[in-house]
């Protein structure tokens, strides 16, 4: 009988395939930004700049630059400002979401809101959402003005939808898989579709990376929603334990709920019931979570819709976008920053 020698899982570095091929077209995106949000006042300049400094992955951006490139679209510069509108979305809902979930940490830096305060952190994120408007409005075309403007309509029902199960400890799997699929999954799928739009691709081509940028989403935010029981502060950028404190049920609990026994759930019910939440809870509930194979779970599930987004692209001629963008379907899960 031969041996079964054990491969070593290679380094997933699709993101930064993604960033390389499509570089200069991030750079110009980058600057369109900063253009973008001039202004006289000198506060919203200082708020933008800070924000502009604080990065992020750009994925979003990368996204649609990376679809309009699958689809074959060379030629002019609507992917660079239709990358930037889809980034300052994304941009305005995280100032409004901090403010939400009185954050204080993002990127490794202080929020907006803890340095500004609310009132300015709030408008600001509309000062962001106004230039994307007029942007999409420059570009002119209609189908993606419409999908752009439904996306954010869809993104704040999807924060409001999880403030009304804020704590409700047993909270479907479904129910958590409609708020994930408004807030974070619609701007993806959104990302991707505007890259085969602009294109003018057909309609196939339209559908596959609607799926595509949906379940690529969906992975996202599980990513996201396990690593803050799974992560260090360093590599996140953002505390762990934060959805816990903030009394967030998310897919890690959920899970959990369903495995433990009686004495457990109870406990786990008062952690979510009061006001607020305390390192040993935390604790306890992260000893739980090891004990049951939690994150190993959350990421079984994950891997269905990791799945259904590689073969979405299936449809497409090979390419080195689309190997790229297959490949950025795990790393959507597999990524610690
Ligand atoms: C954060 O998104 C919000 C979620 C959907 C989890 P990102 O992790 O893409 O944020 P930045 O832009 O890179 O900071
Ligand atoms: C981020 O959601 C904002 C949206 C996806 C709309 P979360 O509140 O879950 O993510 P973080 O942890 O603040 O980035
Ligand atoms: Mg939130
Ligand atoms: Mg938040």
């Amino acid at each position: 009988m031969g041996t079964v020698v054990q491969l070593k899982k290679q380094i997933n570095n699709s993101y930064f395939q993604l960033k390389e091929s499509v570089d200069e077209k991030l750079a110009l995106v980058e600057e369109k930004i900063k253009l973008k949000l001039t202004s006289d006042v000198e506060l919203v300049q200082k708020m933008t700049n800070y924000h502009i400094l604080t990065g992020g992955k750009r994925l979003r951006a990368l996204l649609t630059l990376g679809s309009a490139k699958l689809c074959g679209y060379t030629k002019g510069g609507r992917d660079i400002n239709l990358a930037a509108c889809v980034e300052l979305i994304h941009s305005a809902t995280l100032m409004h979401d901090d403010v939400i979930d009185v954050g204080d940490l993002r990127r490794g830096k202080k929020t907006l809101n803890s340095i500004w305060g609310n009132q300015s952190s709030i408008l600001i994120g509309d000062y962001l959402l106004s230039r994307c408007f007029e942007m999409m409005v420059e570009d002119g075309n209609l189908e993606i003005l419409k999908l752009l403007s439904s996306t954010s309509a869809q993104i704040a029902q999807g924060e409001i939808l999880q403030l009304q199960h804020k704590g409700e400890i047993d909270m479907l799997e479904e129910t958590y898989l409609k708020i994930i699929s408004s807030k974070t999954a619609t701007l993806f799928a959104a990302a991707t579709k505007v890259g085969a739009i602009l294109s003018n691709t057909e309609g196939r081509e339209k559908d596959a990376l609607d799926f595509y940028g949906k379940n690529i989403g969906l992975t996202f935010q599980i990513a996201d929603d396990t690593l803050d029981y799974n992560s260090e502060l360093k590599l996140f950028g953002k505390k762990v334990g934060k959805d816990f404190f903030e009394g967030k049920v998310t897919l890690p609990i959920i899970l959990l709920f369903q495995k433990i026994d009686s004495i457990e759930r109870k406990k786990i019910d008062n952690f979510f019931k009061q006001e607020i939440r305390s390192d040993a809870d935390l604790s306890y509930t992260l000893n739980l979570i090891k004990k049951n194979n939690i994150i190993s779970e959350c990421y079984k599930k994950a891997d269905y819709f990791i799945n259904l987004a590689s073969n979405s692209l299936s449809i497409f001629e090979e390419s080195k976008e689309k190997i790229i963008l297959e490949k950025l379907t795990s790393f959507s899960l597999e990524r610690n920053f």
